[in-house]
């Protein structure tokens, strides 16, 4: 069943998803070689705690941090160590959900440390667009997989592949709710696009194969072929007034 917001509540969402935007922006000062990902995620913690949120998904089955930090061949789900140290040249991707006044917000940035390759480069910002092709086609009157199908196009037009496994969401006053938010996929397929809906969509797209791997750790998940992944994603609003992007300041 998918949640549709009232403008009150589309409020919190808003509040909900600037923290996680301003831990963004506060986190991005600090990435750089040297660190570890375990301090990136007490930073990240500390600066959501000071804004009276808490981090989403600490504890959300059982997940051991507040950040999701993966590193090059990982995709999604890296979990946060003090042996983890960032280099010159990795592609970090940071993922931040907050749970603030009721309800999620949740958004993820890649970046490329120092000196990166020309394809990491490429593949960060080919991520970002395939992200922004799909929220072209989240307007009223539309269906879901208008999105989906758009996000695929961009990132396989330019020679990339679109993990299947993991998918974006709807999100409210859970961080996952109805419907799932599928990277790929036919057009015009799935729910119609209604004033009020919250999702977050999130392209997770690989230089090589499509397919990943869990590590044993149990969360991590990385690419089949250890190829690099890159991982982009926002919440947004869905309005009469068009997409709104609610986890960028
Ligand atoms: N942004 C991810 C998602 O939407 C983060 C969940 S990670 C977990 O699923 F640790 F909370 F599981
Ligand atoms: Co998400």
């Amino acid at each position: 069943m998918i949640i549709l917001k009232s403008p009150r509540e589309l409020e919190k969402m808003r509040a909900a998803n600037k923290i996680v935007a301003e831990t963004h922006a506060y986190l991005a000062e600090h990435l750089e070689a040297g660190i570890s990902t375990a301090e990136i995620d007490r930073l990240g913690e500390e600066f959501i705690k000071k804004a009276g949120g808490i981090p989403s998904f600490k504890g959300y089955h059982g997940y051991p941090a507040a950040l999701c930090i993966s590193i090059n061949e990982e995709v999604v789900h890296g979990i946060p160590s003090k042996k983890r140290i960032i280099e010159e040249g990795d592609l970090v991707s940071i993922d931040i959900g907050v749970y603030y006044d009721g309800f999620h917000g949740d958004a993820a940035r890649s970046y490329g440390i120092g000196r990166i390759s020309e394809e990491a480069e490429r593949l960060i910002k080919v991520t970002e667009e395939s992200f922004f092709a799909g929220i072209k086609k989240a307007l009223l009157g539309n269906r879901l997989t208008d999105i989906s199908h758009a996000i695929q196009k961009h990132a396989e037009s330019n020679g990339f592949s679109v993990v299947r496994d993991y998918v974006g969401h709807g999100i409210g006053q859970k961080m996952h709710e109805d419907p799932q938010v599928p990277n790929f996929g036919k057009p015009n397929r799935g729910p119609l696009l209604k004033a009020g809906m919250t999702l977050a969509i999130e392209p997770m797209i690989n230089l090589g194969t499509y397919r990943v791997k869990t590590l044993d750790d149990g969360w991590t998940v990385v690419t089949a072929d250890g190829m690099l992944s890159a991982h982009y994603e926002n919440t947004i609003a869905i309005t009469e007034e068009g997409p709104e992007i609610l986890s960028r300041i």
